[in-house]
C-alpha cells in the first residue's frame, strides 16, 4: 500500500508571516512521531522561503514536511508580471504544487492554461496536485463528464510514463468549506468518483503503467478524515480550512498515520 498523502492548502491565510510561522512550526512539532504519511504544507508563496530555510536548519522543524505551493506559471522565466514559476518554486526546495484549484478556476483559470502548467512543473520536477471536480450534481449525472473533460483537457499531451508524478484532487466544488450553501459529501461520493477518475486514467494509460495518486479535498476535518481514508477509495486528503488549526490539522495526520499501518 502507498504511503498516505496529507497536504494543507491554506489558500490566502494566515495575516502576517509571524502567524505563518507559528502554524508551521506548531504542525512540525507535532509530527515529530509520523513516519508512514507524506505531510505538504502548502502556504501562500510570500512564506515559503522561511519554511524552506526553517526545514533545512538545525532548529525543531521538523523534516518530515514538504513544501507545496498554490500555484506555478509555466515557462522558466519571462514577461509574466505577477506570476511565479515552477522554476523559481523549485530552487528554494518547493516540492508540489496546487494546479487548477476551483478557487483559480473561478478567476478565469481554463484546463489548456493547467495543461501547460502541470507540463512546466513536471520538467522543473515538481509534483503537481491537479484539482478537478464538478460544481454541482445533476441528476442526469453529467457532472461525471464534467469531471473527465477536466481531466483529459488537463492531462492533454503529457507523456504516459509522467503521469504517475500527477496527485489528482477530487474536490467537488458543493462541498468546500467555503462555497454557499455547501453540502456534506460522503466517502461513498469520493469512491465513486475516485474509480471512475482511475479508470479514465488506465484507459489512456494501458496496462502495467504506474497510476498517479488520487486524493480527497472538501471540509475534510479530524471528524471524518478516517472515514475518507478508510473508505473513500483514496491515497490522501486535501484539507483547506482544518489545515489552518494546528490541532485539527495534526489530528488529521495522526489519523492518517494510523490508516498507514
Ligand atoms: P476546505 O478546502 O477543506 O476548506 O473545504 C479544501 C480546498 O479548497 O482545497
Amino acid at each position: 500500500m502507498s504511503k498516505k498523502i496529507i497536504i494543507a492548502n491554506w489558500k490566502m491565510n494566515p495575516a502576517s508571516s509571524q502567524e505563518a510561522m507559528s502554524l508551521f512550526s506548531g504542525i512540525s512539532k507535532n509530527v515529530s512521531q509520523i513516519k508512514k504519511t507524506i505531510v505538504v504544507i502548502c502556504p501562500p508563496f510570500i512564506y515559503l522561503p522561511s519554511f524552506s530555510k526553517a526545514l533545512a536548519g538545525k532548529g525543531k522543524i521538523k523534516k518530515q514536511i514538504s513544501l507545496g505551493a498554490q500555484d506555478a506559471f509555466w515557462g522558466d522565466t519571462g514577461a509574466y508580471t505577477g506570476e511565479v514559476s515552477a522554476v523559481m518554486l523549485s530552487d528554494i526546495g518547493v516540492k508540489y504544487v496546487i494546479l487548477g484549484h476551483s478557487e483559480r478556476r473561478v478567476l478565469g483559470e481554463s484546463n489548456e492554461n493547467i495543461n501547460k502548467k502541470l507540463k512546466s512543473a513536471i520538467s522543473a520536477n515538481i509534483l503537481p496536485i491537479l484539482c478537478v471536480g464538478e460544481l454541482e450534481r445533476d441528476e442526469n449525472h453529467e457532472y461525471f463528464n464534467f469531471v473527465k473533460n477536466q481531466l483529459l483537457e488537463c492531462l492533454n499531451g503529457i507523456p504516459k510514463n509522467l503521469l504517475y508524478k500527477i496527485i489528482i484532487a477530487y474536490e467537488p466544488v458543493w462541498a468546500i468549506s467555503t462555497t454557499q450553501n455547501r453540502r456534506d459529501a460522503t466517502p461513498l461520493d469520493s469512491r465513486e468518483m475516485a474509480i471512475f477518475i482511475r479508470k479514465i486514467i488506465s484507459d489512456k494509460l494501458g496496462v502495467g503503467m504506474k497510476m498517479p495518486r488520487i486524493i480527497y479535498g472538501g471540509s475534510v476535518n479530524n471528524k471524518d478524515a478516517g472515514e475518507f481514508l478508510r473508505y473513500g477509495g483514496i491515497d490522501g486528503l486535501l484539507v483547506g480550512k482544518a489545515s489552518l488549526d494546528v490541532k485539527k490539522f495534526t489530528d488529521i495526520i495522526k489519523i492518517a498515520e494510523n490508516e498507514n499501518n
